[in-house]
């Protein structure tokens, strides 16, 4: 059997998005700048797919969402226009942001810092989540933004973005959330929340790679980070991937159709995975099933190097990860782990589900009877775990 429980670091397109998307290959390959029936029978599908990402995410028609080729791509821009039109020639030079950001903008963050910004990077709880009032007390009157995640990709953590939004309208300060995490497994409803920019990525709700968006309030200005042939209001330059978008509406559309089977049925399943394994021996899970995104379980096992549970999972058709696929090459501890003071030890030893609408309670079942025989043979080789009963079960 093959598993697929790796939904956070991407997810498979789902056949009803690929199906609306494949025309745009092979038939209406049109540039939909172009002057000609080709370029001109794009145009309906692409009203059609921006419409769904309005309608997804209830935008005002004021406000613009410009399609970018991923997240990073969004994060980077926000990080970097901010810096060219506040912070660069201006009076601002601060930037808050949380520890636990995903590299696409702790990346960033850094470089900035390379060029004079000042960068708060607020501490996470035990929870790995950080408090709205931590904002409200970083705050100064140098500071340009402020960058919180809506979810976290480690944990699926939910930030309280809509605190953390009053605080930076009550202040003045723009805010940007990468939601990438968010979309199509909790509700993001851009009337209900007051961001600036908003990033999300097709691929983690089952579009296409390669595209994705930033959405910005009320045409506020953000200077460009692709110059060139003026496409898209001259915000992003760059012919329109026609496929991507269509697929990336089909797909927000399907999200929000999928939203309360994601937050019954996936939540159901994750649940009783969760439950299961932490009948195993010391194990723990970070953050409370309420608190998380329907889908995801960061959970350490004690003893057991994240690396060699993936091998024995993946020999097992087990897909899995042990913390965001952009860094999982290395053998680093998880940065989540540590950045919620998890010991030196357990920090290596998470393992991260990350569940979709595309798994089924067997799948589920299988999962758990291999995890449990991993655990048993790994902790039998284990040279830093032993089950004497004298190991304390706080762990943390
Ligand atoms: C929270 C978060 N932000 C940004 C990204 C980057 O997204 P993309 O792959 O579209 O660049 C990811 C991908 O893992 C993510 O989880």
């Amino acid at each position: 059997m093959r598993v697929y429980l790796d939904n956070n670091a991407t997810t498979k397109v789902d056949p009803i998005v690929f199906k609306k998307m494949e025309p745009y290959f092979v038939k209406m390959y049109g540039n939909p700048n172009s002057l000609h029936q080709y370029g001109s029978e794009t145009h309906p599908a692409l009203k059609e797919a921006m419409d769904n990402l309005y309608a997804g995410l209830n935008a005002n028609d004021e406000d613009d969402i410009i399609i970018t080729s991923c997240a990073t791509e969004s994060n980077n821009w926000v990080l970097k226009g901010i810096y060219h039109d506040h912070i660069h020639n201006g009076d601002k030079n601060h930037i808050i942001t949380t520890e636990v950001e995903h590299p696409a903008v702790m990346a960033t963050c850094k470089f900035l810092e390379t060029l004079g910004v000042e960068v708060t990077y607020l501490k996470v709880n035990e929870k790995g989540v950080i408090e709205a009032s931590a904002v409200e007390d970083a705050i100064t009157d140098k500071t340009a933004l402020v960058s919180v995640m809506w979810a976290n990709n480690e944990t699926g953590m939910l930030f309280p973005i809509k605190e953390i939004s009053e605080i930076c309208k009550k202040k003045g300060v723009l805010f940007h959330s990468d939601a990438v995490q968010a979309i199509g497994k909790v509700e993001v409803n851009l009337k209900e929340v007051d961001v600036d920019f908003l990033s999300f990525s097709a691929h983690k709700f089952h579009g296409p790679k390669g595209v994705g968006g930033l959405y910005i309030k009320e045409s506020q200005p953000l200077t460009s980070l692709l110059h060139g042939g003026e496409h898209m209001g001259g915000r992003r330059s760059g012919t329109l991937n026609v496929a991507g978008i269509v697929g990336m509406g089909e797909a927000m559309k399907l999200a929000v159709e999928y939203l309360d089977f994601e937050k019954s049925n996936v939540k159901k399943l994750r649940d009783y995975l969760e439950d299961e394994l932490l009948k195993i021996e010391d194990t723990f899970v970070v953050g409370t099933k309420e608190e998380r995104t329907p889908n995801t379980i960061l959970i350490s096992v004690r003893g057991i190097e994240g690396e060699a549970m993936l091998w024995d999972l993946n020999k097992a058709g087990i897909a899995a990860s042990t913390g965001s696929a952009c860094a999982s090459e290395d053998l680093e501890s998880n940065p989540v782990m540590e950045a919620i003071g998890a010991e030196a030890d357990l920090a290596h030893t998470a393992l991260r589900l990350s569940l979709s609408r595309f798994n089924t309670k067997e799948e589920i079942d299988y999962t758990i009877e291999v995890i449990n025989k991993a655990v048993k043979r790994l902790r039998a080789i284990s040279s830093t775990y032993s089950y004497a009963p004298s190991w304390h079960k706080s762990g943390l």
